[in-house]
């Protein structure tokens, strides 16, 4: 029986799904867009954690929004702004999740939600999707008041899951699974698309997949 710390947006919660509301206001551009907004949050998620200037993940989500639309010149009106903000809070699971869960659950795995999300915002989103009853809690690094891939968070997980010496995180970002392999956990990265590539570090994942379907094969053969 393993432990499982599964990563929230990009791996269970697909972000992609605010596109469709970018392309209504903005046409072609919706992609780069979205692609510019979720690498800025990722990026004022980075900075926060090293200057020890933390706000929320939520707050990263709306000032890399507020970036977005200063770079790509777009004058969305407040309203707009907060409906794509709530469209995050609202965002669909990746449709291989809640099968995958209901089998890795059945196989005995202890299974958590493990997110730069506040407890509040991860438990809504999961209820938006209907995956919160698949987990047996929500793991939170903002309760350290930092973010991925600081080692601490990692430490932080595998103390509140009961330090399980078979600790995995999932995640389909490649600077998550860095992170906790260099913090000592094993990690599968789902890697979604071919096109996605893995940062080559020389830190390796403990397992790759193409989808969470894959994961209960991959961390039997670990064992
Ligand atoms: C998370 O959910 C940022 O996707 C990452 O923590």
């Amino acid at each position: 029986m393993a432990t499982l710390a599964f990563d929230v947006y990009g791996t269970l919660i697909n972000t992609d799904a605010v596109v469709s509301q970018l392309r209504e206001w903005m046409g072609s551009q919706a992609e780069v867009f979205s692609q510019t907004w979720r690498s800025k949050q990722l990026e004022y998620s980075f900075r926060r954690g090293l200057m020890r200037r933390y706000e929320t993940f939520a707050v990263c989500t709306r000032q890399a929004l507020d970036y977005c639309c200063a770079e790509y010149d777009v004058s969305f009106s407040a309203e707009q702004k907060d409906a794509l903000l709530q469209s995050y809070r609202g965002l669909p699971a990746f449709a291989d999740a809640e099968e995958s869960l209901v089998a890795l659950k059945a196989e005995g795995h202890r299974l958590f939600a493990f997110s730069n999300g506040t407890s509040e915002a991860v438990e809504e989103v999961l209820r938006a999707s209907g995956l919160r009853e698949r987990f047996e809690a929500v793991v939170s690094c903002d309760a350290l008041e930092t973010f991925k891939p600081n080692p601490d968070v990692y430490r932080y997980f595998m103390k509140e899951a009961g330090d399980s010496n078979d600790a995995w995180l999932i995640s389909g970002n490649p600077f998550d699974v860095i992170g906790a392999v260099s913090a000592g956990m094993k990690a599968a990265w789902v890697q979604r698309s071919d096109r996605a590539v893995f940062d080559p570090w020389g830190i390796e994942p403990t397992a790759t997949v193409k989808g969470l379907n894959e994961l209960g094969e991959k961390i039997a053969s670990q064992r």
